[in-house]
């Protein structure tokens, strides 16, 4: 199995997987409202491939916190049930937030289970003083800050990234540039090999 930088021609497929996952009306839930017409950040969506197959997926989206504090917010992640409890769900996770982190940003928000998440360090006690375009269970609103207190006294709505970049965005850009963001990873290039 591969895992890779999902490309244009695995799109079809993942639409496949995700309405297979979550039903045909998860484009309704309020998330989506932040990822409308936004493009996601492509160096950290993965999909992993099977015998020319899309197995599993996870993408992130960047967004603002109260206008100001760039983040991402992971998901959708969905993998086939056919291969399910096997460890590819936390595979696509660590490898994203490593490269996450390597790219430069400082932290994570999600809507999802807590008691899948909380392995990785999401919390929703990072998650207290932030809120949603839109309803949500709020025990599934979580966070996890890739820099230690990077979500200390953030507080606000979440909102969609902009179209022209505001000062906190052109600060978290060059944050990513001296990290390297983006460096050495060829597009397509072999992430890992999982062992068959
Ligand atoms: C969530 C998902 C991506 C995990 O992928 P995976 O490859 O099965 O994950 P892993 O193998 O790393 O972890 C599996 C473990 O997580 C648990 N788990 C999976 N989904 C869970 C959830 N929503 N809540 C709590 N635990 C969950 C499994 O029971 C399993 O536990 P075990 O190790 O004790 O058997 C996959 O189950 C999936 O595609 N689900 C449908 C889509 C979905 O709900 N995605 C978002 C989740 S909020």
């Amino acid at each position: 199995m591969n895992i890779t930088i999902e490309q244009p021609h695995h799109a079809a497929a993942i639409d496949t997987l995700l309405d297979n996952s979550f039903g045909p009306n998860r484009a309704g839930k309020t998330v989506y409202r932040l990822r409308e017409n936004v493009a996601p950040v492509s160096e950290l969506s993965l999909v992993a491939v099977e015998d020319d197959t899309v197995v599993g997926t996870i993408r992130y989206w960047p967004i603002l916190i109260g206008g100001v504090t760039p983040t991402i917010l992971l998901g959708p992640i969905a993998v086939d049930s056919s291969l399910r409890s096997g460890g590819l769900g936390a595979q696509l996770i660590r490898l994203s937030l490593n490269r996450a982190s390597a790219a430069g940003w400082r932290s994570v928000v999600l809507v999802g289970d807590a008691p899948y998440y909380s392995r990785f360090g999401f919390t929703r006690d990072l998650t207290l003083n932030m809120s949603l375009p839109g309803p949500v269970d709020l025990d599934r609103f979580l966070a996890l800050e890739l820099v230690e207190g990077s979500l200390s006294g953030v507080s606000g709505m979440l909102g969609r990234w902009p179209t022209e970049p505001t000062p906190a965005v052109r600060v978290e850009l060059a944050a990513r540039q001296n990290a390297g963001a983006g460096a050495g990873f060829a597009a397509d290039r072999r992430l890992l090999n999982a062992p068959a």
